[in-house]
């Protein structure tokens, strides 16, 4: 994904890690350092692009992500940049994950209430035409290491098909635990978990269930 201005400049890095304030990253020495609030706007343009683009990829009416939804919530998005191709010298995006804590009540295989609050996998998206190259992946993977979590610790907010394999190709996950909101979780998720300290146990149905909040 191109833009009009040197995305390879603002974002130094092959992993942007960006979070409610957008703030831009350091420039590499010698880079000319355009007016901060100019490269601020930009980078909220990269998020707004991306967002439509993930939105457009899995048929939402919508985006769940945006410079605005970014700035109002405590939201970690992971950005990649390519660093092979460098079309006109401006370089290029080439996807983003987006992660979050989110207070949660979900079912235990004894369909049990607990209330957690997991690191939950909100929105992913890797561009169409490199899709299936080893990129979300790579991202996935520097995401894992950075917020320090096992991959059956994560809930995942409606998951797409594609997203579902990628989880059982690279991760192994595949038995899911059901439950009657849109998240997913997976066998071995109760193992480690932190839980919250008003954990709710009783039998399924008793507690209203918050409607999914995906990118609220
Ligand atoms: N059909 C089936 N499985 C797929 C597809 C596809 N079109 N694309 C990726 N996968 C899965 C497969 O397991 C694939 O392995 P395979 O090629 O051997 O079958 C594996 O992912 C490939 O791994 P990567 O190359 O590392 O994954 P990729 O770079 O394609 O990123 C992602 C995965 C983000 C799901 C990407 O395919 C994508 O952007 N899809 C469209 C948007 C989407 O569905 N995002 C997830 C939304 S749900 C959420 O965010 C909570």
């Amino acid at each position: 994904m191109e833009f009009s201005f040197d995305v390879d400049a603002l974002l130094p890095e092959r992993i942007t890690v960006l979070d409610q304030h957008l703030r831009p990253p350091a420039r590499r020495p010698g880079t000319t350092t355009p007016a901060r609030v100019d490269l601020q706007q930009q980078i909220m343009t990269i998020v707004d692009e991306l967002g439509k683009a993930s939105a457009k990829a899995q048929h939402l009416p919508a985006p769940i992500t945006s410079a605005s939804r970014m700035q109002s919530n405590r939201h970690v998005m992971y950005v990649l940049k390519d660093t092979s191709a460098r079309p006109a010298g401006k370089g290029a995006i080439i996807g983003f994950l987006k992660v979050g804590y989110k207070k949660l009540f979900v079912l235990d295989d004894r369909e049990a209430h607990n209330e957690v609050e997991p690191l939950c996998i909100l929105d992913f998206y890797i561009h169409e035409s490199l899709q299936r190259h080893g990129h979300g992946r790579e991202l996935f993977h520097y995401m894992l290491q950075k917020e320090r979590v096992e991959p059956h610790q994560l809930a995942i907010d409606r998951p797409s098909q594609k997203l579902l394999k990628f989880l059982n190709k690279h991760y192994n996950l595949e038995t899911t635990v059901p439950q009657v909101n849109n998240f997913v979780i997976f066998e071995g998720f109760f193992a480690h978990q932190h839980q919250g300290p008003g954990v709710l146990v009783g039998p399924a149905g008793t507690i209203p269930l918050p409607q999914n909040p995906r990118g609220a």
